[in-house]
Protein backbone atom coordinates (compact mmCIF):
# COMPACT_ATOMS: atom_id res chain seq x y z
CA UNK A 1 0.00 0.00 0.00
CA UNK A 2 0.86 3.39 -0.90
CA UNK A 3 1.72 6.06 1.92
CA UNK A 4 0.34 9.57 1.75
CA UNK A 5 1.61 12.28 4.06
CA UNK A 6 0.28 15.65 4.13
CA UNK A 7 0.13 18.70 6.83
CA UNK A 8 -1.90 21.65 7.95
CA UNK A 9 -0.85 24.63 10.04
CA UNK A 10 -2.60 25.69 12.91
CA UNK A 11 -2.06 29.45 12.16
CA UNK A 12 -5.89 30.09 12.23
CA UNK A 13 -9.12 28.41 11.72
CA UNK A 14 -9.02 26.62 8.57
CA UNK A 15 -10.98 27.82 5.74
CA UNK A 16 -13.86 26.45 3.14
CA UNK A 17 -10.58 26.43 0.96
CA UNK A 18 -8.20 24.27 3.24
CA UNK A 19 -11.39 21.89 3.33
CA UNK A 20 -12.13 21.94 -0.19
CA UNK A 21 -8.57 21.96 -1.51
CA UNK A 22 -6.94 19.80 0.79
CA UNK A 23 -8.54 18.29 3.83
CA UNK A 24 -11.68 16.84 1.87
CA UNK A 25 -9.51 15.04 0.07
CA UNK A 26 -7.71 13.11 2.73
CA UNK A 27 -10.83 11.95 3.83
CA UNK A 28 -11.34 9.84 0.51
CA UNK A 29 -8.02 9.11 0.48
CA UNK A 30 -7.80 7.35 3.66
CA UNK A 31 -9.48 4.03 2.56
CA UNK A 32 -7.24 3.28 -0.26
CA UNK A 33 -3.41 4.75 1.02
CA UNK A 34 -1.57 4.26 3.96
CA UNK A 35 -2.12 7.57 5.56
CA UNK A 36 -0.13 10.44 7.78
CA UNK A 37 -1.89 13.39 8.67
CA UNK A 38 0.11 16.23 10.99
CA UNK A 39 -0.92 19.73 12.52
CA UNK A 40 2.62 21.03 11.89
CA UNK A 41 2.90 23.02 14.80
CA UNK A 42 6.49 23.99 14.38
CA UNK A 43 5.86 25.91 10.51
CA UNK A 44 3.42 28.25 12.44
CA UNK A 45 5.79 29.26 14.61
CA UNK A 46 7.99 31.10 11.85
CA UNK A 47 5.56 33.62 12.30
CA UNK A 48 4.83 35.42 15.42
CA UNK A 49 2.05 33.61 17.50
CA UNK A 50 0.22 33.73 20.52
CA UNK A 51 1.20 31.07 23.28
CA UNK A 52 -2.72 30.42 23.90
CA UNK A 53 -3.73 30.86 20.82
CA UNK A 54 -1.61 28.48 19.18
CA UNK A 55 -2.52 25.93 21.88
CA UNK A 56 -6.31 26.40 21.07
CA UNK A 57 -5.85 26.52 17.34
CA UNK A 58 -3.70 23.05 17.23
CA UNK A 59 -6.34 21.62 19.16
CA UNK A 60 -9.01 22.71 17.08
CA UNK A 61 -7.10 21.41 14.05
CA UNK A 62 -7.14 18.05 15.79
CA UNK A 63 -10.65 17.96 16.26
CA UNK A 64 -11.42 19.21 12.34
CA UNK A 65 -9.62 16.75 11.10
CA UNK A 66 -11.43 13.65 13.36
CA UNK A 67 -14.72 16.30 12.36
CA UNK A 68 -13.82 15.96 8.53
CA UNK A 69 -13.89 12.36 8.84
CA UNK A 70 -10.22 10.90 9.26
CA UNK A 71 -10.63 7.61 10.82
CA UNK A 72 -7.51 6.82 13.00
CA UNK A 73 -8.09 3.28 12.44
CA UNK A 74 -6.44 3.96 8.79
CA UNK A 75 -5.11 7.34 9.45
CA UNK A 76 -2.51 8.27 11.86
CA UNK A 77 -3.39 11.49 13.26
CA UNK A 78 -0.45 13.70 14.85
CA UNK A 79 0.95 16.98 16.41
CA UNK A 80 4.29 17.75 14.30
CA UNK A 81 5.76 18.98 18.13
CA UNK A 82 5.22 15.84 19.26
CA UNK A 83 7.30 13.87 17.08
CA UNK A 84 11.14 14.50 17.52
CA UNK A 85 12.11 13.57 14.35
CA UNK A 86 10.64 15.92 12.44
CA UNK A 87 12.69 18.71 13.41
CA UNK A 88 16.02 16.46 14.09
CA UNK A 89 15.92 15.82 10.10
CA UNK A 90 15.05 19.19 9.44
CA UNK A 91 18.18 19.84 10.55
CA UNK A 92 19.79 17.63 8.63
CA UNK A 93 18.30 18.87 5.23
CA UNK A 94 18.22 22.27 5.99
CA UNK A 95 22.41 21.35 5.73
CA UNK A 96 21.89 20.40 2.68
CA UNK A 97 19.75 23.26 1.27
CA UNK A 98 21.47 26.38 -0.87
CA UNK A 99 20.62 30.08 0.84
CA UNK A 100 19.86 30.97 -2.76
CA UNK A 101 17.06 28.06 -3.53
CA UNK A 102 15.32 28.89 -0.05
CA UNK A 103 15.26 32.72 -1.08
CA UNK A 104 13.98 31.92 -4.44
CA UNK A 105 10.81 30.35 -2.49
CA UNK A 106 7.76 32.90 -3.58
CA UNK A 107 6.05 32.26 -0.18
CA UNK A 108 9.36 33.32 1.12
CA UNK A 109 9.51 36.40 -0.77
CA UNK A 110 5.72 37.55 -0.16
CA UNK A 111 6.26 36.97 3.50
CA UNK A 112 9.71 39.14 3.58
CA UNK A 113 8.69 42.05 0.57
CA UNK A 114 8.34 44.24 3.66
CA UNK A 115 12.50 43.72 4.53
CA UNK A 116 14.35 41.30 6.16
CA UNK A 117 14.95 42.58 9.50
CA UNK A 118 11.69 41.72 10.82
CA UNK A 119 10.96 38.72 9.84
CA UNK A 120 12.11 35.28 11.61
CA UNK A 121 15.10 33.05 9.88
CA UNK A 122 12.71 30.20 10.47
CA UNK A 123 10.15 31.48 7.47
CA UNK A 124 13.71 30.59 5.13
CA UNK A 125 14.25 27.15 6.49
CA UNK A 126 10.77 25.87 6.05
CA UNK A 127 11.11 24.66 3.06
CA UNK A 128 13.54 21.93 4.49
CA UNK A 129 11.62 21.30 7.44
CA UNK A 130 8.63 20.45 5.37
CA UNK A 131 10.40 18.66 3.15
CA UNK A 132 11.49 16.60 6.77
CA UNK A 133 7.67 15.94 7.22
CA UNK A 134 7.17 14.11 4.28
CA UNK A 135 10.53 12.35 3.73
CA UNK A 136 10.38 10.36 7.20
CA UNK A 137 7.54 8.36 6.44
CA UNK A 138 8.69 7.23 3.11
CA UNK A 139 5.72 8.71 1.73
CA UNK A 140 5.03 8.01 -2.13
CA UNK A 141 2.16 11.10 -2.39
CA UNK A 142 1.52 14.49 -0.73
CA UNK A 143 -1.98 15.73 -1.62
CA UNK A 144 -2.01 19.48 -1.68
CA UNK A 145 -3.40 22.49 -2.77
CA UNK A 146 -1.79 24.50 -5.23
CA UNK A 147 0.36 27.47 -3.49
CA UNK A 148 2.57 24.37 -2.17
CA UNK A 149 3.79 23.34 -5.59
CA UNK A 150 7.01 24.43 -5.04
CA UNK A 151 7.74 23.83 -1.85
CA UNK A 152 7.22 19.97 -3.05
CA UNK A 153 9.58 20.21 -6.19
CA UNK A 154 12.10 21.75 -3.83
CA UNK A 155 10.98 18.31 -1.30
CA UNK A 156 11.90 16.34 -4.36
CA UNK A 157 14.44 17.99 -5.06
CA UNK A 158 16.50 17.81 -1.77
CA UNK A 159 15.15 14.05 -1.12
CA UNK A 160 17.32 13.24 -4.84
CA UNK A 161 20.36 15.68 -3.62
CA UNK A 162 20.64 13.20 -0.30
CA UNK A 163 19.99 10.27 -2.27
CA UNK A 164 22.92 11.26 -4.44
CA UNK A 165 24.87 12.60 -2.36
CA UNK A 166 25.03 10.41 1.20
CA UNK A 167 22.84 7.18 0.36
CA UNK A 168 20.04 6.51 -1.34
CA UNK A 169 17.25 6.31 1.59
CA UNK A 170 14.25 8.48 0.44
CA UNK A 171 11.59 7.69 -1.24
CA UNK A 172 10.73 10.48 -4.00
CA UNK A 173 7.21 11.89 -3.35
CA UNK A 174 4.86 12.93 -6.31
CA UNK A 175 2.55 15.61 -5.42
CA UNK A 176 -1.06 15.20 -5.91
CA UNK A 177 -3.32 18.56 -6.59
CA UNK A 178 -6.94 18.50 -7.36
CA UNK A 179 -8.53 18.83 -10.12
CA UNK A 180 -11.01 21.59 -9.06
CA UNK A 181 -10.76 23.43 -5.81
CA UNK A 182 -6.92 23.17 -5.62
CA UNK A 183 -7.07 26.83 -5.01
CA UNK A 184 -10.49 28.51 -3.63
CA UNK A 185 -10.09 32.30 -4.20
CA UNK A 186 -10.82 35.14 -1.50
CA UNK A 187 -14.51 36.37 -1.62
CA UNK A 188 -13.86 39.83 -1.84
CA UNK A 189 -11.18 39.67 -4.36
CA UNK A 190 -11.24 36.74 -6.09
CA UNK A 191 -7.98 37.10 -8.00
CA UNK A 192 -5.93 36.25 -4.76
CA UNK A 193 -6.53 32.94 -3.12
CA UNK A 194 -9.04 32.50 0.08
CA UNK A 195 -6.53 32.27 3.44
CA UNK A 196 -6.95 32.05 6.96
CA UNK A 197 -4.46 34.83 7.95
CA UNK A 198 -6.70 37.25 5.81
CA UNK A 199 -7.36 40.30 7.98
CA UNK A 200 -10.88 40.78 6.34
CA UNK A 201 -12.67 38.22 7.89
CA UNK A 202 -15.82 39.18 4.46
CA UNK A 203 -12.95 37.31 2.28
CA UNK A 204 -12.98 33.83 3.97
CA UNK A 205 -15.41 31.46 5.24
CA UNK A 206 -14.28 29.63 8.07
CA UNK A 207 -15.03 25.73 8.73
CA UNK A 208 -16.95 27.04 12.26
CA UNK A 209 -18.70 30.04 10.43
CA UNK A 210 -22.47 29.60 11.45
CA UNK A 211 -25.16 29.48 8.99
CA UNK A 212 -25.86 33.03 9.18
CA UNK A 213 -22.59 33.83 8.40
CA UNK A 214 -21.86 32.05 5.71
CA UNK A 215 -25.17 33.48 4.15
CA UNK A 216 -23.88 37.23 4.89
CA UNK A 217 -20.12 36.23 3.63
CA UNK A 218 -21.23 34.43 0.15
CA UNK A 219 -24.02 37.30 -0.13
CA UNK A 220 -21.41 40.29 -0.06
CA UNK A 221 -19.15 37.91 -2.03
CA UNK A 222 -17.80 40.13 -5.17
CA UNK A 223 -18.62 39.72 -8.81
CA UNK A 224 -19.27 41.45 -11.29
CA UNK A 225 -21.99 43.54 -13.43
CA UNK A 226 -23.10 40.60 -16.42
CA UNK A 227 -26.05 39.16 -14.00
CA UNK A 228 -24.56 35.51 -15.99
CA UNK A 229 -23.60 32.71 -14.04
CA UNK A 230 -20.95 31.54 -16.23
CA UNK A 231 -17.83 30.29 -15.32
CA UNK A 232 -14.73 32.33 -16.41
CA UNK A 233 -11.84 32.46 -14.63
CA UNK A 234 -10.40 35.03 -15.99
CA UNK A 235 -13.18 37.95 -16.95
CA UNK A 236 -15.22 36.44 -14.09
CA UNK A 237 -13.12 35.50 -11.60
CA UNK A 238 -15.88 35.89 -8.53
CA UNK A 239 -18.56 34.08 -10.26
CA UNK A 240 -16.31 31.57 -11.19
CA UNK A 241 -14.99 31.14 -7.88
CA UNK A 242 -18.40 30.63 -6.35
CA UNK A 243 -19.24 27.95 -9.26
CA UNK A 244 -16.24 26.14 -7.77
CA UNK A 245 -17.39 25.93 -4.01
CA UNK A 246 -21.05 25.14 -5.48
CA UNK A 247 -19.60 22.81 -7.27
CA UNK A 248 -17.45 20.75 -4.79
CA UNK A 249 -20.33 21.23 -2.40
CA UNK A 250 -23.32 19.97 -4.26
CA UNK A 251 -21.93 17.20 -6.17
CA UNK A 252 -22.89 18.83 -9.77
CA UNK A 253 -20.49 19.77 -12.54
CA UNK A 254 -20.09 23.52 -13.25
CA UNK A 255 -22.10 22.92 -16.70
CA UNK A 256 -25.00 21.46 -15.13
CA UNK A 257 -24.86 24.59 -12.59
CA UNK A 258 -24.43 26.86 -14.95
CA UNK A 259 -27.44 25.10 -16.82
CA UNK A 260 -29.57 25.51 -13.93
CA UNK A 261 -29.09 29.28 -13.20
CA UNK A 262 -29.60 30.67 -16.59
CA UNK A 263 -31.86 33.25 -16.96
CA UNK A 264 -31.57 33.88 -12.91
CA UNK A 265 -29.72 36.80 -11.17
CA UNK A 266 -26.73 36.26 -8.89
CA UNK A 267 -29.45 36.84 -5.85
CA UNK A 268 -30.47 33.08 -5.59
CA UNK A 269 -27.25 31.79 -7.29
CA UNK A 270 -25.23 32.96 -4.09
CA UNK A 271 -28.19 31.92 -1.72
CA UNK A 272 -28.13 28.61 -3.04
CA UNK A 273 -24.16 28.25 -2.60
CA UNK A 274 -24.31 29.62 0.43
CA UNK A 275 -26.56 26.62 1.65
CA UNK A 276 -24.63 24.01 -0.48
CA UNK A 277 -21.62 25.22 1.73
CA UNK A 278 -23.73 25.45 4.87
CA UNK A 279 -24.74 21.98 4.55
CA UNK A 280 -21.26 20.08 4.20
CA UNK A 281 -20.08 22.42 6.71
CA UNK A 282 -23.03 21.87 9.40
CA UNK A 283 -22.15 18.11 9.91
CA UNK A 284 -18.32 18.62 10.62
CA UNK A 285 -19.39 21.55 13.18
CA UNK A 286 -22.03 19.30 15.08
CA UNK A 287 -19.12 16.36 15.29
CA UNK A 288 -16.50 19.22 16.21
CA UNK A 289 -18.13 20.74 19.48
CA UNK A 290 -18.55 17.00 20.59
CA UNK A 291 -14.74 16.06 20.18
CA UNK A 292 -13.01 18.97 21.16
CA UNK A 293 -13.01 18.97 25.10
CA UNK A 294 -13.25 15.42 25.09
CA UNK A 295 -10.49 12.67 26.22
CA UNK A 296 -10.51 10.97 23.12
CA UNK A 297 -9.12 13.92 21.47
CA UNK A 298 -6.02 13.63 23.50
CA UNK A 299 -5.88 9.64 23.09
CA UNK A 300 -5.85 10.31 19.79
CA UNK A 301 -3.14 12.01 19.60
CA UNK A 302 -1.37 10.41 21.95
CA UNK A 303 -1.61 7.17 20.06
CA UNK A 304 -0.85 9.02 16.92
CA UNK A 305 2.13 10.22 17.92
CA UNK A 306 3.69 6.88 19.25
CA UNK A 307 2.79 5.34 16.04
CA UNK A 308 4.41 8.39 14.60
CA UNK A 309 7.64 8.44 16.13
CA UNK A 310 8.37 4.63 15.79
CA UNK A 311 8.23 5.12 11.93
CA UNK A 312 9.90 8.37 12.07
CA UNK A 313 12.87 7.62 13.94
CA UNK A 314 13.69 4.68 12.02
CA UNK A 315 14.46 7.30 9.25
CA UNK A 316 16.30 9.58 11.10
CA UNK A 317 18.58 6.46 12.31
CA UNK A 318 19.42 5.58 8.57
CA UNK A 319 19.76 9.63 7.80
CA UNK A 320 22.03 10.08 10.67
CA UNK A 321 23.96 7.36 9.88
CA UNK A 322 24.54 8.62 6.22
CA UNK A 323 25.48 11.57 6.97
CA UNK A 324 28.26 10.01 9.22
CA UNK A 325 26.27 11.80 12.80
CA UNK A 326 26.92 10.34 16.28
CA UNK A 327 29.29 6.73 16.58
CA UNK A 328 29.61 3.59 15.80
CA UNK A 329 30.56 1.69 19.24
CA UNK A 330 33.44 -0.72 19.20
CA UNK A 331 32.66 -4.28 19.81
CA UNK A 332 34.12 -5.22 22.96
P1 LIG B 1 -1.48 25.51 4.91
O1 LIG B 1 -1.66 25.27 6.36
O2 LIG B 1 -1.30 26.92 4.44
O3 LIG B 1 -2.69 24.89 4.12
C1 LIG B 1 -3.11 23.56 4.33
C2 LIG B 1 -3.59 22.95 3.03
O4 LIG B 1 -4.67 23.71 2.49
C3 LIG B 1 -4.37 24.08 1.14
N1 LIG B 1 -4.95 25.41 0.89
C4 LIG B 1 -5.84 25.68 -0.08
N2 LIG B 1 -6.41 24.88 -0.99
C5 LIG B 1 -7.32 25.45 -1.84
N3 LIG B 1 -7.64 26.76 -1.78
C6 LIG B 1 -7.08 27.60 -0.88
N4 LIG B 1 -7.42 28.88 -0.84
C7 LIG B 1 -6.13 27.05 0.04
N5 LIG B 1 -5.41 27.57 1.06
C8 LIG B 1 -4.69 26.56 1.56
C9 LIG B 1 -2.86 24.11 1.07
O5 LIG B 1 -2.37 23.99 -0.25
C10 LIG B 1 -2.49 22.93 1.94
O6 LIG B 1 -2.57 21.72 1.22
N6 LIG B 1 3.31 24.25 4.15
C11 LIG B 1 1.97 23.74 4.33
C12 LIG B 1 1.83 22.78 5.51
C13 LIG B 1 2.78 21.64 5.49
C14 LIG B 1 2.70 20.48 4.66
C15 LIG B 1 3.79 19.65 5.08
C16 LIG B 1 1.85 20.09 3.64
C17 LIG B 1 3.84 21.46 6.32
N7 LIG B 1 4.44 20.28 6.07
C18 LIG B 1 4.03 18.43 4.44
C19 LIG B 1 2.09 18.86 3.02
C20 LIG B 1 3.16 18.05 3.43
C21 LIG B 1 1.02 24.91 4.57
O7 LIG B 1 1.43 25.95 5.00
O8 LIG B 1 -0.29 24.61 4.36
Amino acid sequence: MKTIFSGIQPSGTLTLGNYLGAMKHFVDLQDDYHCYFCIVDEHAITVPQDRLKLRENTRSLAALYLASGIDVRKSTLFIQSEVPAHTQLGWMLQCVSYIGELERMTQFKDKSAGGKEGVSSGLLTYPPLMASDILLYKTDIVPVGDDQKQHLELTRNLAQRFNNKYNDIFTVPEVRIAETGSRIMSLQEPTKKMSKSDENQKAYISMLDDEKKIIKKVKSAVTDSEGIVKYDKENKPGVSNLLTIYSICSNTSIEELEQQYEGKGYGEFKQDVAESVVSVLKPIQERYYELIDSEELDDVLDDGADQASFEAQKMVKKAKKAMGLGRVKKKK
